[in-house]
């Protein structure tokens, strides 16, 4: 998915230098307990008791969330963590794993009040053995991408925002510009360290917790367990990729997104992405390859589609493709660096957003195609971007089979995202009202499409689970489907007290 440009520190310090709304309550019984039971992690925890400390640490990317959880517990080790679910299981109290903290929903600050944040920040480690990589469950994509490529000139088909942590992302499939070649990136993963309800440290592979490793690949975010590590096979991409956007006026809507989505069954070497909003069509991606085999092998759409207004075409190396497309902004932004987003790149990338999706088994109807340009033209009052991304699946994504992993999308032809963002601004303070115009442009244009799928498609709405939304009809089955009564029971195998909780967790029946 496609961002705008990241802000500066100046969130990060609006937000810790802002005054606390409430003072904070005595504490009950039962968080008494608790306390007394994380004593031993010391300043790792963090309650409203210390004010600053806790308005700094208690928002997540989506700055409309402002549950207030019980504690946060910033762990440095899988110790920490084990600690942190036995204490909170024996004080009935949620957990919430947060590792970049972009959940669409706020999941990873509880998505209710009262639950306990095992951030993960501290986890952050990534180390290159082999042909094997662990990964700490707290590293966010840039970091992982930039420590990749310094131990061995290695990547990872996974998303291309900088921001967004591996541990939601890859728990919930993982989708980007590889996954035509590669998969989805739950399908580079070897083994898994998790810590279970019951605090214990566990090694989950395809023979060790076999039922495990299924339910984490598709379904794991916040409701199995705690994911500490991932052990991750890198992909070594072509020496010289080919980056591109080309762009087109929304009049060319129909023509360009009919042989767009046509190019699907096109070479999986192309990765490739389309944003449809007010400005125009823009298509951005990375060919495994040069300019010239690029335009060889994209022949059949440049054929097909309209002449493009504008374009821009760089041969490069894989990781500076990676670096354009994470759009950060800063002193040098040509700076490979800068994608671990370091001072003076502070992931201070939040915003006010809302998310909805739809995946979609077949080539678009003409319909179809013309409503997502009717929506796309519309810039609500108070938007300051609004968009439909439109993302190739197929390829290699389908070579793992439905059954095998809890992830059901395995016949999505395209996948689309709809995004409304409004006051991006690196100022921003969380817990504004919301902008009701950008809302009701999201709802009308999704009740739309809703009934055109329902008719044109499948009676069964399916979404995609990273783009987490409370209101799409009958949630389980559209993230879930078929794996719903597997994952119940493995639910009930490994967190019969229901630890890991929130509003859309997998339940126990
Ligand atoms: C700007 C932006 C760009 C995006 N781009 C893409 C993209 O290109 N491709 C794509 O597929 N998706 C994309 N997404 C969606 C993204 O994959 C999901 O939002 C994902 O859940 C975010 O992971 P996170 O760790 O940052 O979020 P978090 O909010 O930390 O976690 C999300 C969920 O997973 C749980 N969780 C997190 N870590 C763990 C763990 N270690 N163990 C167990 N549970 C855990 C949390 O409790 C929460 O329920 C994008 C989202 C945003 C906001
Ligand atoms: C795109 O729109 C602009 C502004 O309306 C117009 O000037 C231009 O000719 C259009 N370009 C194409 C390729 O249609
Ligand atoms: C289904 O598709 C047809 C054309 O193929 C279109 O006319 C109709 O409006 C669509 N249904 C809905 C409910 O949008």
């Amino acid at each position: 998915m496609i961002m705008h440009t990241l802000g500066s520190a100046t969130l990060l310090l609006a937000i810790s230098s802002m005054a606390l709304a409430a003072a904070p309550t005595a504490p009950s019984g039962s968080s008494q307990q608790l306390a007394k039971c994380l004593k031993s992690l010391g300043s790792k925890v963090i309650t409203s008791a210390n004010s600053g400390a806790y308005e700094k640490e208690r928002y997540a990317f989506d700055l409309r969330y402002t549950f207030e959880p019980e504690v946060i517990v910033k762990a440095s080790s899988a110790a920490d963590v084990q600690l942190a679910v036995r204490c909170a299981k024996d004080a009935n109290v949620a957990v919430a794993p947060r590792s970049g903290g972009h959940s669409f929903e706020g999941y990873s600050i509880g998505g209710q009040d009262g639950s306990l944040v095992i951030d993960l920040a501290g986890l952050g480690t990534v180390k290159v053995t082999g042909s094997k990589a662990k990964v700490g469950a707290g590293v966010r994509l840039g970091k992982l991408y930039l420590e990749l490529f310094k131990q061995g000139g290695w990547t990872i088909n996974a998303g291309t925002c900088p921001s967004v942590g591996i541990g939601g992302h890859a728990l919930g499939g993982g989708f980007g510009l590889l996954s035509r070649k590669y998969g989805l990136l739950i399908d580079r993963i070897e083994e898994m360290e998790v810590v279970n309800a019951d605090g214990e440290l566990l090694k989950v592979s395809a023979t060790s917790h076999p039922d495990l490793f299924y339910a984490l690949r598709g379904a794991g975010g916040g409701s199995f367990g705690v994911v500490t590590s991932f052990t991750i096979k890198p992909v070594k991409p072509a020496s010289k990729v080919t980056s591109f956007t080309y762009e087109w006026n929304l009049s060319d809507n129909d023509d360009v997104l009919k042989a767009y989505l046509e190019f699907q069954k096109g070479s999986r070497d192309v990765g490739v992405e389309m944003n449809v909003a007010p400005d125009g069509l823009m298509m951005y991606g990375i060919f495994q390859g040069t300019k010239s085999q690029a335009a060889a092998a994209m022949k059949s759409f440049f054929n097909a589609a309209p002449k493009p207004r504008g374009s821009d075409v760089r041969e490069e190396r894989h990781i500076d493709a990676q670096l354009r497309f994470a759009f950060i902004s800063g002193p040098d932004p040509k700076n490979i660096e800068g994608l671990a987003l370091r001072p003076p790149y502070y992931p201070g990338d939040s915003r006010y957003t809302k998310g909805k999706s739809l995946v979609y088994p077949t080539m678009l109807k003409a319909s179809t195609i013309a409503l997502f340009g009717k929506w796309g033209a519309i810039k609500p009052k108070g938007m300051t971007a609004n968009y439909l991304i439109i993302d190739l699946w197929g390829g290699a994504v389908k070579d793992t089979s439905a059954s095998a992993t809890s992830f059901i999308h395995r016949d999505a032809y395209t996948v689309v995202e709809f995004v409304a963002e409004w006051d991006a601004n690196p100022k921003a303070k969380p817990g504004k009202p919301d902008c009701k115009p950008c809302l009701k442009w999201m709802d009308d244009m999704y009740e739309e499409l809703l009934a055109d799928y329902k008719e044109n498609y499948s009676e069964t709405v399916r979404g995609y689970q990273n783009y987490i939304d409370l209101d799409i009809p009958n949630w389980l089955e559209a993230y879930y489907g078929s794996a719903v009564p597997r994952l119940k029971q493995i639910k009930s195998t490994y967190d019969p007290s229901n630890v890991f909780r929130f509003p859309q967790s997998i339940p126990l029946e």
